[in-house]
């Protein structure tokens, strides 16, 4: 089995709040319940937008958080990141793309991989032609391994108006090279802010929750800058054995609503 953490959507700010949220105050609070409950885990995928403004200095200040885990962390990037930024001052595995902050992780559940759906200057996002040629060779290389993936943008409409526009804009191309294989078991995706499951084409994906602040419901309608963020922050326990997926939304903090507003 399997045993292992997805938080997403940091949105760390070394100084200031985020939506009303204290990004380092829920970090903290998520680190420390993870180190407390959940330190015989292997590792914590976080699956981007780590930081909320692309600065040297937040990124500093959220290593020094980050490596308050005595879990080892593998970092993704989101709309929010910069990928040189993020090599300067986070670890990543050795076989990360050169040009992109793509990498797999090799699993005894099956091979996980971690892919960069970042567009430069965009809240959308994107796969170019170098990213999904690397990822049909994984899946090529793969054969009947077991594959998990974790990405930021979702692929396609999720139903909720404010984030439907700003998604991957050719997931469509994405779902097509994923669908000619049959082991691809399950995506993880960032980027809402919200829990929602479903299926994509048949493949059954998640979505998290933020350690930051949370997206509400499309009803009422709201608007980025006029929401009430008052949902508790989760992380994900994640379980895998036998290519089964179980995630296990966790509340971490000792507040039950965010009183930060
Ligand atoms: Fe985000």
């Amino acid at each position: 089995m399997l045993n292992s953490i997805w938080m997403s959507d940091l949105h760390f700010l070394a100084q200031g709040l985020v939506h009303g949220a204290d990004p380092r105050k829920n970090l903290s609070a998520a680190i420390s319940h993870i180190n407390r409950h959940y330190a015989d885990h292997e590792f914590c995928i976080i699956s981007g937008d780590l930081v909320n403004q692309e600065t040297a200095e937040d990124y500093n200040a959220l290593k020094n958080h980050l490596d308050e885990l005595t879990i080892p962390y593998f970092p993704m990037i989101g709309n929010h990141d910069d990928r040189n930024l993020i090599r300067t001052a986070l670890p990543l595995p050795e076989n990360c793309m050169q040009d992109f902050i793509q990498y797999s992780i090799s699993a005894d559940e099956g091979l996980i991989l971690c892919l960069d759906t970042h567009k430069a200057g965009e809240v959308e996002g994107e796969f170019c032609q170098a990213r999904l040629k690397w990822l049909k060779q994984e899946l090529d290389a793969a054969q009947d391994t077991s594959i998990f993936i974790f990405l930021h943008h979702p692929p396609m409409d999720l139903g909720l108006p404010m984030l439907d526009p700003i998604k991957m804009q050719n997931g469509d191309e994405f779902l097509d090279l994923i669908t000619t294989y049959n082991n691809v078991k399950y995506l993880f995706i960032g980027h809402v802010h919200r829990a929602i499951s479903g299926t994509m084409r048949g493949i059954p994906f998640s979505t998290m929750n933020a350690i930051s602040f949370q997206a509400p419901a499309p009803r009422p309608e709201w608007a980025w800058d006029g929401f009430k963020n008052d949902e508790a922050p989760k992380f994900g326990v994640m379980n895998i054995e036998n290519a089964d997926v179980n995630i296990k939304y966790t509340q971490f903090n000792d507040e039950p609503i965010n009183t930060n507003v």
